[in-house]
């Protein structure tokens, strides 16, 4: 089995996390304090949003999600690596170098201006290279597997990197235009560059911060609990029905908008079903610890794990609810928004990927146990109720700011100037940021456990290296 690129990958996911985490207390910061912005250009909100969005989503995430596949593929088919190490090591310094070069670039003011899909041209080119090679390494490992069956998990794994490639090669069809600048012209126009920007964006959200994590849930939640899938039916189901109905939800992005009205309605309806197969999904996590929801006491890395799941059934259903078109013309442009995309992303796609780590530390450095299961309790804590201040500011911020924008007085004027909505919101930001700051606290005490893990001598394990799958011999 290849590992060493893994463990770099496993390293660059907490680094990432960190980082993005960091400029998340400072945007937020920023926020409810804009002097902190200390006027500079590049130390705007406006420039350091796209950092952290992409640092988080791409950095942190998309860290996880390629070094917890690369894992699972070799063990789940037990086969090496299609390209070997140096595939590995291509993948992974490919893929820092194109986030470096992504965050410079917004630094510095060169960005498509796109949300989600910021990067130049010569990024996103220097990024599909780095793609290819990855599904080819994926996909080729699948196909020299030695077990029969394709294991649920890359599924999920292989639909997220083939949509992505998708997704990104149509987002960002663009001329570049000359003169050294880095700069281009998106192909699409009007109203059409808008429906194919929230296609992509919409499914970013569906197969990067869903059907790759999903990937993981289906892994290292049996492998925690130590029992099988709970229904490895409804798990084939949840993926069909996943795949065909996320695709067509873009639209719940925009509407009131040019978009004809049959899209946004098409989208709308799209996302309400959508909520059956992501609650099937879930319960099909949760059921996996039927018969051993004892070990929540025991292992709280698992409790990473399945309060995950919990937080991935509460933004699904939240989801579908704010994409009714009634219930968007309250919530749109609000900080409720802020709230929906942060329970999702703080409680699922953080949460599931502390669970994966807390898990994959000791097996790839060859340890018998984490450094300390206490601080695990600890980290698990400051980041549970760092989310709460954080969503449930959001909530109500985002609700008093939309009924605040619709309220007229006795005569038909609006009540509240933008700038009244504007200061009520401000202890609602504090409260954020101070959640953030828990969040990013707990984060912290994660780096230093895993540390601790990976130079403890104590913990060393020599018997672990002769587990069938991890012998060299073995996976060769
Ligand atoms: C310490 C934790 C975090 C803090 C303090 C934080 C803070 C923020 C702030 C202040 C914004 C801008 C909100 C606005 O424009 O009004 C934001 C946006 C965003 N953050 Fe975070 N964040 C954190 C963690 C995360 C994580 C872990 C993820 C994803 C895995 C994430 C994904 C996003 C996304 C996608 C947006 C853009 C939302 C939108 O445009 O609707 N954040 N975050
Ligand atoms: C059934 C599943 C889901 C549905 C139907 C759904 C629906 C929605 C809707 C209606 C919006 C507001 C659009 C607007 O007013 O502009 C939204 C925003 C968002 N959601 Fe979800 N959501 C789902 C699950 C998730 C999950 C699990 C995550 C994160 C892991 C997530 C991340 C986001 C992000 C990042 C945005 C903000 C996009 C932006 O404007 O920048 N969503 N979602």
């Amino acid at each position: 089995m290849v590992e060493a690129p893994i463990r770099a990958f496993a390293i660059a996911t907490v680094f990432w996390g960190v980082v993005g985490f960091l400029v998340g207390v400072t945007i937020a910061s920023e926020l409810a304090w804009p002097l902190l912005n200390l006027d500079l250009e590049w130390t705007t909100f406006g420039r350091l949003r796209p950092v952290h969005t992409s640092a988080v989503i791409f950095a942190f995430g998309g860290n996880a999600l390629i070094c917890t596949s690369l894992y699972v593929v070799q063990k789940t088919c037990r086969a090496r690596l299609f390209g070997g190490e140096d595939m590995g090591w291509f993948l992974f310094w490919g893929y820092q170098f194109f986030i470096v070069t992504a965050a410079l670039g917004y630094v510095l003011g060169v960005t498509q201006g796109k949300e989600y899909a910021e990067p130049e041209w010569y990024v996103d080119l220097f990024l599909t290279v780095v793609w290819v090679a990855y599904l080819i390494a994926f996909g080729g490992t699948i196909l020299r597997r030695q077990e029969p069956h394709i294991y649920v998990a890359n599924w999920f794994y292989l639909a997220f990197i083939i949509t992505i490639a998708m997704l990104h090669l149509v987002n960002n069809a663009a001329l570049p235009v000359g003169g050294g600048s880095g700069q281009s012209y998106i192909v699409w126009s009007g109203v059409q560059d808008a429906m194919i920007q929230w296609w992509y964006g919409h499914n970013a959200v569906g197969f990067f911060l869903t059907a790759g994590f999903l990937g993981m849930m289906y892994y290292f939640i049996p492998k925690q609990a130590e029992r099988p899938v709970y229904s490895y039916r409804l798990s084939i189901v949840h993926f069909w029905t996943l795949i065909f109905l996320y695709i067509w939800a873009g639209p719940h992005h925009l509407h009131y908008t040019a978009l004809p009205d049959w899209a946004q309605t098409l989208g709308m309806v799209f996302s309400i079903v959508l909520w059956m197969p992501s609650w099937g999904g879930m319960i099909n996590g949760l059921m996996t610890l039927s018969g051993a929801w004892d070990k929540l006491r025991t292992n709280p890395a698992l409790r990473f794990s399945v309060t995950a799941v919990g937080f991935y059934g509460m933004s699904t259903f939240e989801g579908p609810v704010m994409s009714i078109k009634a219930v968007n013309s309250l919530s749109h442009y609000t900080d409720w928004t802020i709230g929906h995309v942060h329970s999702g992303a703080m409680g699922w796609v953080g949460f599931i990927t502390f669970g994966a780590m807390y898990y994959l530390f000791p097996k790839l450095w060859r340890k018998s146990a984490l450094y300390s299961e206490k601080l695990v309790s600890w980290h698990f804590w400051l980041a549970t109720l760092g989310i709460v201040f954080y969503i449930t500011a959001m909530w109500v911020s985002g609700i008093m700011q939309g009924l605040m924008w619709r309220s007229y007085d006795e005569l038909g004027f609006l009540q509240y100037s933008f700038v009244e909505t504007v200061a009520a919101m401000h202890p609602y930001y504090v409260i954020r940021m101070f959640g953030g700051l828990l969040y990013l606290s707990g984060a912290l005490i994660m780096v230093y456990n895993l540390w601790k893990t990976v130079r403890s001598e104590a913990l060393a394990e020599q018997a672990y290296a002769a587990q069938p799958g991890f012998a060299p011999a073995a996976a060769e």
